[in-house]
Parts: C-alpha cells; sequence; structure tokens
C-alpha cells in the first residue's frame, strides 16, 4: 500500500464528499436512459435508437438530435415535477450542495413555458425540503427562438416567475445558426433590469467571435462553455481583466469532438492566463458525466489538491447568481469542509 502524497490527486471519495456547486448543468440531460425507455414504452413510442447506443454521439449536432427526440417524452407537468426532483437528488448525491440548473422550454412542445417552469421549479423544491440539494433554475432560451418568444419569458418571469428561478440562459448550435446574439440584445438588458442573472452558451460551437458577440450584445455576467476563447490572446486578455467567468464542461467538450482528451482542453491554459473558470458537467445523464468525475479528471491533469478544488467551488459561489446571504452559507460550508479536513489525521490520533 503507498502512502498519499500531497503530489497525488484527491481520491474520487474525496471529491465526492466535498460540498460543491454547479452552475452548467441541464435538466433535460439529467434524465436516465432507462427512465426514457419507461417513459417511451407507457407512451407506446418505439425507442430511437437502442437503450445501449442511446446516449452515444460524435458531434454537438447529433447530440443535440437525440436530445430534443427524449425531450418529446417530457409531456406532462408530473413528468417535469419528478425529474426535477430526481435530478436534485442526483446532484446531491454526488455531493453537490448548490445548483443552478438550466432549463430549455423549447425542448418541451407539449407543455406551456409557465407551468413547465412552475413544475420543474416545485419539484426542486420538495427535493430541497427532503434534504437535498439546493437547486434554483436558470431558464434558457434557444438560439433558434424568437426574440418576441424570449421577452415573454423575460417578463413573465420578473412579473410571476418561482422564487428558484435566478437567472436567463441561451443555447444551441452556432455553427448551424450562425450569429444570433444580437437578436437578444434588449431581452437581456431587460433581464438585467428584472433582477436576472445573464448567461449564454458561446465558444462552443462558435469560436471567439462568439463570445465576443455575446458579451458586447448581451453583457453577461458569465459564459458557459466559453472555451474557444483560448484561440484569441486578446479575447483571454479581457476575460481575466473583467473577471468574467467561464462554466467549462470538459469531458462534455470531449464527447461532441472539440477536443481529443481532457489533457488537450483549455481549462489549464485558461486559468494560468488569469480567467476565472470552473468545472461543470453539463449533461450529467446524457454524457455518463458527474461533477466529481470531472474533478478528478481535471485534478489528475492539471495535478490539482483538494484545495484546487475548493477555489474552484469558491470561484462557482462568487459567480452564482443567488443572493449574498446564501453565497456567505456557501462559503461557510466549504471552510468548515477544509478545516475538518486538516484537522483529520490530528484528530485520528485520538481514537483508539
Ligand atoms: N444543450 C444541452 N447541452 C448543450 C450544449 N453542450 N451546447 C448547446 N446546447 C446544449
Ligand atoms: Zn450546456
Amino acid at each position: 500500500m503507498t502512502t498519499p502524497t500531497a503530489a497525488d490527486p484527491p481520491g474520487i471519495e474525496a471529491i465526492r464528499a466535498f460540498p460543491k456547486v454547479e452552475l452548467h448543468v441541464h435538466m433535460e440531460a439529467c434524465l436516465s436512459a432507462e427512465r426514457i425507455e419507461e417513459l417511451a414504452a407507457g407512451f407506446g413510442i418505439p425507442m430511437l435508437r437502442p437503450i445501449e447506443s442511446l446516449f452515444v454521439y460524435a458531434t454537438l449536432a447529433e447530440f443535440l438530435e437525440v436530445y430534443e427526440w427524449w425531450c418529446d417524452l417530457l409531456r406532462t407537468a408530473e413528468i417535469a415535477e419528478q425529474l426535477a426532483y430526481d435530478a436534485a437528488a442526483q446532484l446531491s448525491a454526488d455531493g453537490i450542495v448548490y445548483a443552478e440548473v438550466l432549463c430549455g422550454p423549447r425542448y418541451w412542445p407539449h407543455l406551456r413555458r409557465e407551468p413547465l417552469i412552475e413544475a420543474l421549479a416545485a419539484g426542486l423544491e420538495r427535493a430541497h425540503g427532503d434534504g437535498h440539494a439546493d437547486c434554483r433554475l436558470t431558464p434558457s432560451i434557444s438560439r433558434e427562438q424568437s426574440a418576441e418568444w424570449a421577452m415573454g419569458l423575460v417578463e413573465w418571469l420578473g412579473a410571476s416567475g418561482p422564487s428558484r428561478v435566478v437567472g436567463l440562459g441561451l443555447d444551441g448550435n452556432e455553427e448551424l445558426l450562425g450569429r444570433t446574439s444580437p437578436k437578444f440584445t434588449e431581452v437581456y438588458a431587460r433581464a438585467a433590469e428584472l433582477g436576472l442573472g445573464r448567461t449564454a452558451h458561446s465558444g462552443e460551437s462558435s469560436g471567439p467571435d462568439g463570445v465576443w458577440d455575446a458579451l458586447e450584445h448581451l453583457h453577461l455576467d458569465r459564459v458557459d462553455h466559453g472555451v474557444r476563447s483560448i484561440e484569441d490572446p486578446r479575447l483571454v486578455e479581457h476575460l481575466a481583466a473583467n473577471g468574467v467567468t467561464l462554466n467549462v464542461t470538459p469531458t462534455s467538450n470531449v464527447i461532441t469532438g472539440l477536443y481529443p482528451d481532457v489533457d488537450h482542453h483549455p481549462v489549464g491554459p485558461l486559468m494560468a492566463a488569469g480567467v476565472p473558470v470552473t468545472i461543470n458537467s453539463d449533461d450529467p445523464k446524457a454524457m455518463n458525466v458527474t461533477l466529481s468525475g470531472e474533478f478528478e479528471k481535471v485534478s489528475r491533469s492539471l495535478g490539482w489538491g483538494l484545495g484546487e478544488v475548493a477555489a474552484a467551488t469558491r470561484r462557482a459561489i462568487d459567480a452564482a447568481f443567488c443572493d449574498q446571504e446564501k453565497a456567505a452559507s456557501l462559503h461557510r460550508q466549504v471552510d468548515d469542509h477544509v478545516r475538518g479536513l486538516t484537522r483529520e489525521p490530528a484528530g485520528k490520533d485520538h481514537h483508539p
């Protein structure tokens, strides 16, 4: 048996036990293949593919096609409520204590957006009441949707959205849809007036131009992905100088073909350049990813210990859209955990 040293990356159990925060995770991708099969059978709909290959994709476009297929099975408010509950329980089981979960009404054609968001919020509320992670919602516009639709969403969120809604997101395939950020300038300005946090996917299916565009037109608080910023040194400098947080998702970027493996992911170079980066799972069930697993891979690749896991968690808390009181309590939870870790070796001596 070898003795762990400071240079050893933390084991998965130590990472799982760490009170983590996730800012980039999609509700619809928290649905398991087994639950999809069950829903399909219930509605008498044949599976798109055999269950073993359902979650196999080579590109973002293919992933989003399959995503749209299984989302079509999410047909009732009860299914939505249960999915949200199960997602919170699943994130909790991975040691996540706070998450902001994206949900895309465009992917739920059988439900109107208002009852959908209310049902998801109710599921998260019930889960938190049962002791699971405190999960908030970030409704996400799809880039192909109209500005009118998006403005309607934002006005409703401001007037009578559930209190678990904390922000606004934007996602979709920029490679296919082209330059769509300018379309949502007024929508994002209104979201800011209404106190919603602002994030958007860019720099995944778009290059640095997509990130510049999103920053200029949407005045983002943070960016989902943003990894292709690394291709433009001036943009990297801008992100670092302005403290714009990138919510990166290493395995998801490998699966959709952006990078050959996590060792070639730009998370390390972005951090070395001073960009605030958080680690996230993106699509847990649909890409067989957990946040703990992502931290383990990044730790192995970059030589991180639990100190770096703690630092990334603190950056996530600082970039979260919750109120200051909640952020302070999350910081305290991290501090307490870290204090317990440093006390542990001495504590052990006292046990017989
Ligand atoms: N929806 C879910 N995951 C996504 C991703 N990685 N990029 C764009 N849209 C998404
Ligand atoms: Zn995403």
